[in-house]
């Protein structure tokens, strides 16, 4: 990331262990929820869910409207478990459908719409069925096509509202 430019926050719990990433431009946060509040998106490495999970609870209200991406190595029930606790702590994403308006300027349709062919595209592959989220990446289609692909993928929502559907 800092080799392509982009501005980089880095927390570890010695702060002696971030030296080398700061000696190349990173910015040292005091703590976690510094780190979170300096960044739209927040990658999470530690040794397990476990640890994962004390960090990050206590800061859902900041995560709001963030991109959060765990490398930590767990199980798929904590994987999904941790999803699922990541979407109800994302206040943000419900203000977005609650009010209706999808302005971003991350994550938006068309992007997302490229990662999950990716998925449907590798999982055909590997033989795995994902086919649940086929009417997930026909509403991103439908978006794009449209001339939303620029909004908040929030705005599937809308789509499953029309047809009735749960993505
Ligand atoms: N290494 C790889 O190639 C690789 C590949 C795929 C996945 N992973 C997964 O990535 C994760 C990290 O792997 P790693 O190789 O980077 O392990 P590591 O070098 O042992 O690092 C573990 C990190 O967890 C932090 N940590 C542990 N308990 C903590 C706590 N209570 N509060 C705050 N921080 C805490 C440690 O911080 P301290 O410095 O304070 O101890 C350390 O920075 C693991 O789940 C691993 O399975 C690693």
């Amino acid at each position: 990331m800092l080799g392509n430019g982009h501005p980089t926050t880095v927390w570890n719990r010695p702060a002696g262990k971030a030296d080398a990433l700061v000696s190349e431009g990173a910015t040292l946060a005091g703590s976690v929820g510094d780190a979170v509040a300096a960044s739209e998106v927040v990658i999470v490495c530690v040794s397990t869910y476990e640890v994962t999970r004390g960090l990050i609870e206590p800061l859902a209200a900041q995560l709001g409207g963030k991109t959060l991406i765990n490398l930590t190595t767990g199980t798929p029930d904590d994987a999904r478990s941790t999803a699922a606790w990541a979407a109800i702590a994302n206040q943000d994403q419900a203000r977005v459908i609650d009010e209706g308006d999808y302005a971003t300027e991350i994550s938006n349709v068309s992007t997302n719409r490229l990662a999950l062919g990716h998925i449907l595209q590798a999982s055909k592959e590997l033989g795995v069925d994902a086919s649940w989220l086929e009417p997930v990446k026909q509403a991103a289609d439908e978006l794009v096509a449209e001339g939303y692909g620029n909004d908040s993928f929030a705005r599937t929502f809308e789509k499953a509202k029309t047809k009735n559907q749960v993505l």
